[in-house]
């Protein structure tokens, strides 16, 4: 889900994937035909919001509606928003302040506040923010081409309906950020945790998965279109589980797993995000089975300290992620696993902490996001607990956590050095046009000189020569 390293950032930009915030799709600045309309759509938060908006321009195809990259030419400005702390929802409200300019230049555009920031202010939004002309959550993005014609005629519109059926199984999503090798694919909505600090339940609704079929037909047909490796996204995707309407059979993610590796042996599998307490043996040996599911498990710790934890709900103790971790490598001795971690939570001590800084060194994760607590309105931990832990601690703990994970990533990704890997070539590197990047099934990004012939999407092994904390450097 995740597709850069955090720790390289400065501390008041913690959110989910930095690069990629605020990104905005679409085709270029070409002129509009006359009687075409375009929308443009910003996106914030999680991989999950950035598939979303990719459903977002597939329903707006669908309607007319071409998507443009120049907030000028746009006649519905569209963006997809977070709340999963309170800094995401700050950019969001910056945004709307550039919006209305825009609107104020071109009478007539519309604006719609998409996402979870939407289905948490409701109808309040447009109180608060007169330009806002539509309010729409993650559940109601069929209903957008009627909404819009509803604000046409002066209507402005509100559906944050929360579904649970919803799993927009049926429609194609138009690829906005694709480097053409790699994707996403949602496979489930919603999340049934109740994770104290976390706001996700109230935005997103309840957990269901979408079609095993559906999911396999969309890794296949982005298989036939050169795509070699797909993500399955989900909240909490271990806990997939989809019953075939006509035979009664249950599908689970290990076997939603081995179906979508069957695909093809050159198609990767990767997937994000799961919880620690749902991911099974099953699905580790699943893994370790087919070569072309990824080595490598997004697992979330959240804290190090069992009582933080009890106190966060997550249902599992320090003991009981050691022995998952523990049968992660005995199982998959090569697997990376990296984390989401958050410092500061309610009461933590000095010495809880220090239970988070020794379990980044115990499970050697390849990287972490880390985040200090926000807290979010009508979460159950902002309802039972105070958030007591003042801000230069937070940012300090935060630091030192930071600290700590780079050291550990620079000296696994040191450790590579000398290794040869199987690395998908994504495409350009960043800073030179004579070297690819690409990933290992670790996901650790590599830089490495071309060849000639190679194109992204090929399969290439390369030799590690020297590694960053980020950054392994290969030479052929
Ligand atoms: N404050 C800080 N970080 C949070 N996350 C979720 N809710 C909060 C919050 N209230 C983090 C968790 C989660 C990641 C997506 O965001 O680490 O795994
Ligand atoms: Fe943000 Fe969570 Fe919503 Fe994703 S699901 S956009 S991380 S609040």
């Amino acid at each position: 889900m995740y597709n850069d390293n955090p720790t390289l950032h400065d501390l008041e930009t913690k959110t989910v994937d930095e690069t990629k915030q605020g990104e905005v799709f679409g085709a270029d600045f070409a002129p509009k035909r006359p009687g075409e309309k375009r929308f443009y759509i910003e996106s914030y938060g999680c991989q999950m919001n950035f598939s979303d908006s990719e459903i977002v321009a597939s329903i707006l195809g669908e309607a007319g509606y071409g998507p443009t990259r120049d907030l000028e030419s746009a006649d519905l400005i569209l963006i997809n928003t977070c709340s999963i702390r309170e800094k995401a929802e700050d950019t969001v409200r910056k945004r709307l302040r550039v919006f209305d300019k825009v609107k104020q230049r071109h009478p007539g555009t519309m604006v719609g506040v998409l996402g979870c920031m939407a289905e948490r202010l409701k109808a309040k939004f447009l109180e608060e923010e007169k330009l806002v002309d539509l309010v729409v959550g993650p559940d109601a993005y069929r209903d957008l081409p009627g909404l819009v014609a509803g604000a046409e005629e002066g209507e402005k519109g509100v559906n944050v309906f929360l579904s649970r059926e919803e799993t927009y199984a049926d429609i194609s999503p138009v690829r906005l950020q694709s480097n053409g090798i790699t994707a996403f694919i949602s496979i489930m909505r919603g999340c049934d945790n109740m994770c104290s600090f976390c706001v996700v339940p109230f935005t997103r609704g309840r957990e269901r998965s979408r079609s095993a079929f559906s999911i396999v037909a969309e890794a296949t047909d982005l298989f036939d279109r050169g795509y070699r490796e797909v993500t399955l996204l989900g909240q909490n995707v271990d806990s997939y589980k989809w019953e075939n309407p006509e035979t009664g059979e249950s599908v689970n993610f290990a076997q939603l797993l081995a179906m979508t590796a069957a695909v093809d042996p050159a198609l990767r599998i990767r997937f994000s995000t799961s919880h620690p307490k749902d991911i099974t043996d099953e699905v580790l040996y699943a893994m370790r089975d087919h070569h072309n599911v990824c080595k490598y498990i997004h697992l979330p710790v959240q804290s190090g300290n069992s009582r933080i934890l009890e106190l966060m709900n997550r249902t599992y103790d320090r003991a009981w992620y050691q022995a998952k971790v523990d049968r992660i490598y005995e199982i998959m001795p090569d697997c990376a696993i990296s984390s989401d971690i958050i410092t500061g939570f309610c009461t933590e001590t000095e010495e809880e902490h220090q239970d988070t800084l020794s379990m980044i060194a115990y499970a050697r994760y390849s990287m972490s996001y880390m985040f200090f607590y926000s807290e979010r309105p009508g979460t159950p931990a902002a309802k039972k607990f105070v958030d007591d832990v003042p801000e230069p601690v937070k940012k300090r703990r935060l630091q030192e956590i930071i600290d700590l994970q780079t050291d550990i990533s620079r000296e696994l990704n040191a450790a590579e050095v000398g290794k040869s890997f199987e690395v998908l070539i994504e495409g350009d590197s960043k800073k030179s046009a004579a070297d690819w990047k690409g990933r290992t099934t670790q996901n650790r990004m590599v830089v490495f000189p071309k060849l000639e012939g190679e194109k992204p999407g090929d399969y290439v092994t390369v030799r590690i020569i020297d590694s960053t904390s980020a950054t392994l450097f290969g030479a052929r």
